[in-house]
């Protein structure tokens, strides 16, 4: 560390690439918790994440959907809301998210945006979604548009979220779901797919090691220094 003075050589680890490769790995199926944007009753961002969870069926996860119907606008009411904390125990126990949203004047909806600001980054010293997986789509009312799945991208970062290369943008969307709500076939189509698909591999990849690797030197300086100041305050008492 001779070279690296700033370093604080208690906190600073080497990679372990020991700790990447897990000699056993959990066999459950992998569990992906989908959000939409929208609270229409034809609602083609909820159509396209219906039609997502039935692919990830197929390729062996599970899948659990929020309704966000009657999700208070945040601050609105107090996180103990049931709402809320159904929302929260879905966070709490997926592996991956997807989140497909409606552009609306260039963005994702306020529907979408209520439901990611009532998750909280931490949670009584727990980070429900660090280091688990995220797939982002969404669906437009004209012509394609990377708005929505460029705004979520970030959104998906800012949660400590492993965000998928491959996602979704569905162009005029009003004309790609039947009367019932099933996906016509098509290029789009066909593109959802290949995302679910990397979804559950990457899910598959990470899941075992996600604490590890979203592990900090930065945090680890942090706490260091607060287990230091807290050992040293009850050795002056
Ligand atoms: C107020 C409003 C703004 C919209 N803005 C856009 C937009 O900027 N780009 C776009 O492609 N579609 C836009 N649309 C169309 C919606 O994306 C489209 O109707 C979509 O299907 C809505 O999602 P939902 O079916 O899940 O409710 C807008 C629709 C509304 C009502």
């Amino acid at each position: 560390m001779t070279n690296l003075p700033n370093i604080k050589p208690d906190c600073f680890h080497p990679v372990d690439a020991d700790a990447l490769f897990p000699a056993s790995r959990s066999s459950h199926k992998p569990r992906i918790l989908l959000l939409y944007g929208s609270l229409r009753e034809r609602s083609f961002s909820r159509f396209a994440a219906e039609e997502a969870a039935r692919i990830l069926n197929t390729f062996g996860a599970e899948t659990r959907f929020f309704d966000p119907h009657g999700l208070p606008m945040v601050d609105e009411s107090p996180a103990d809301h049931p709402k809320v904390a159904e929302l929260r125990d879905l966070v709490g126990w997926c592996e991956g998210m997807v989140w497909s949203s409606p552009e609306r004047h260039g963005a994702m909806s306020g529907v979408m945006k209520s439901q990611i600001d009532w998750i909280p980054l931490s949670l009584g010293g727990v980070r429900p979604t660090q280091g688990k997986t995220l797939a982002v789509m969404q669906v437009c009312g004209g012509s394609q548009s990377f708005n929505t799945v460029n705004q979520l991208r970030i959104l998906g970062r800012w949660m400590r979220l492993l965000t998928i290369p491959n996602q979704s943008s569905v162009a005029k969307a009003w004309d790609e779901f039947d009367a019932e709500g099933r996906m016509k076939p098509s290029a789009y189509y066909d593109r959802i797919v290949d995302v679910m698909e990397e979804l559950v591999r990457f899910t598959l990849l990470t899941r075992d090691i996600r604490d590890h690797l979203v592990d900090r030197y930065s945090e680890r300086v942090e706490s260091h220094e607060a287990l230091s100041k807290r050992v040293n305050q009850a050795k002056a008492v």
